[in-house]
């Protein structure tokens, strides 16, 4: 069963200064998510957006958000969020060693439940938590950081990924991909069964295109 391509801009890397025209070119153009990564300085070596940012943004559209928590022990934060229904909320697999019940937390706020690995982290964690989620964040870059260059192997994870769930028929579990997703990376990420895209700065927000080009741009990558 392929699954619907979906495109989220990675907020991240939009100027603060041009979030409302972003946030109109998004609407005009049917954008599925905008994806917010939340960094705290210890699961990864970096800040970046927080809850006050979230919820300004909550207000300022309603395109549904695709939170990437990159925090530690994120079971007890998730309340800070005051998660919607129908929006992707990710947790690392490294961040906690209460998985589930993080998951769970979000599932019981009628949210989707996202689950991240890192590049390095092997496929088969997800083993006891299929029933769990409703999709797979294959970082295909280590975490922290915009503007990095793509990791050769995870082009291959995202195969060997989508086999792993339609064998043991979770064919409707989706797979989105975050960290250099640029127009090339983007096709070749969806022949191997990606289908949900952060998009940020080597194609959305790349210097090249202006946002309505480089969306159609990526829509046809990915179609
Ligand atoms: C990195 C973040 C990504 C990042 C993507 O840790 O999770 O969402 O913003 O930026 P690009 O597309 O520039 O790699
Ligand atoms: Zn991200």
């Amino acid at each position: 069963m392929k699954l619907n391509p979906k495109i989220a801009p990675s907020m991240m890397c939009v100027n603060l200064f041009e979030t409302e025209r972003c946030i109109k070119a998004f609407e005009e153009n049917d954008i599925s998510y905008l994806h917010i990564d939340v960094m705290d300085g210890v699961f990864t070596p970096n800040f970046t957006l927080g809850t006050d940012y979230v919820r300004q943004l909550r207000n300022l559209t309603d395109i549904p958000l695709d939170i990437h928590l990159m925090i530690t022990n994120p079971e007890n934060k998730l309340g800070w969020f005051d998660i919607k229904k129908d929006e992707y909320v990710s947790i690392h697999f490294e961040s906690t060693c209460h998985v589930q019940r993080a998951l769970k937390i979000i599932k019981d706020a009628g949210a989707k439940p996202m689950i991240a690995l890192n590049p390095a982290t092997p496929i088969n964690v997800l083993d006891h938590i299929l029933d769990d989620i409703d999709a797979v964040l294959l970082m295909t870059v280590n975490p922290g950081f915009a503007g990095q260059a793509l990791i050769p192997s995870t082009l291959e994870k995202i195969s060997v990924l989508r086999e792993y769930l339609d064998k043991r028929g979770y064919g409707g579990i989706e797979i989105e991909v975050d960290g250099n997703v640029s127009f090339e990376n983007a096709e070749k990420m969806r022949k191997n069964g990606a289908n949900i895209f952060v998009a940020g700065s080597s194609s959305l927000f790349s210097k090249d295109l202006d946002l309505s080009s480089a969306i159609d741009k990526l829509k046809k990558a990915i179609t």
